[in-house]
């Protein structure tokens, strides 16, 4: 298997519902790519930028916003987490490293179409899109009252979508979304059900094939 990419840079996203494992799984996809010589860079939207900090503050519900705004701050953030000049994704993929990010736009496309219609929030992201697609999205496949379990038994304060309808809904999103785009973009379903351990040897099964031979 190899995966298209117009320069020897990778840009590799993790995808999945709140409490799927996202976050784990980056961490040990970066040590992997770490202990292969490769150097990866780790990232996560929203960014740490100032778009992004604005955004956490809203969605813990700190902040009072209506549901356009936050999709058009998601877009935004994500066009700085792209291009600006301290760290920006893409120079570092036109650089040649490899970046593993948590979500990307396929988690816009999942998570505003609760609120509007899923081809305005594609719209929305059209430029960034243009700018950098995915090497590879990993969308880690978890049941959602299993997800909730996990968020509960590690937080006492949940954010606004974590709640059991809700990422029924986003999962739901998520599948409709990748259907949309199965001729152009290069998605991967990973069973994320288990022990850590087995999701990271799936993840490295879906991704090290490709990693060696492009
Ligand atoms: P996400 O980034 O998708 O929200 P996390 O990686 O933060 O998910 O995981 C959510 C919670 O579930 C964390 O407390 C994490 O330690 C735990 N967790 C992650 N992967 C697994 C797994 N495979 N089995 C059980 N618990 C897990
Ligand atoms: P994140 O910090 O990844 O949360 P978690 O680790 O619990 O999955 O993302 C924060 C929330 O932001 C999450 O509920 C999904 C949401 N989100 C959007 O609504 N739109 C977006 O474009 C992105 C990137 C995230």
């Amino acid at each position: 298997m190899s995966f298209e990419s117009s320069g020897p840079g990778r840009f590799i996203v993790f995808e999945g519902i709140d409490g799927s494992g996202k976050s784990t799984q980056v961490s040990r996809l970066g040590r992997r790519l770490d202990q292969k010589g490769l150097d990866p860079v780790i990232t996560c939207e929203p960014s740490d930028g100032p778009v992004g900090r604005l955004i956490r503050q809203m969605l813990a519900g700190d902040l009072p916003v209506d549901q356009r705004t936050l999709a058009a701050m998601f877009a935004a953030d994500r066009t700085d987490h792209l291009l600006n000049g301290v760290n920006g994704v893409k120079a570092q993929v036109d650089a040649g490293r490899v970046v593993v990010c948590d979500r990307y736009y396929f988690s816009s496309y999942a998570y505003h179409a609760q609120f509007m219609d899923m081809e305005q929030v594609i719209r929305m992201n059209q430029h960034n899109a243009e700018i950098l697609k995915p090497w590879v999205t990993l969308f880690i496949d978890v049941d959602p009252a299993l997800c909730l379990a996990r968020i509960k038994a590690n937080r006492d304060q949940l954010d606004m979508y974590e709640k059991i309808d809700i990422l029924k809904a986003v999962r739901g999103h998520y599948l409709d979304a990748f259907g949309r785009f199965r001729d152009e973009e290069q998605v991967i379903i990973v069973d994320g059900n288990g022990s850590p351990e087995e999701v990271e040897e799936r993840v490295w099964e879906a991704v090290s094939p490709a990693l060696a031979t492009s």
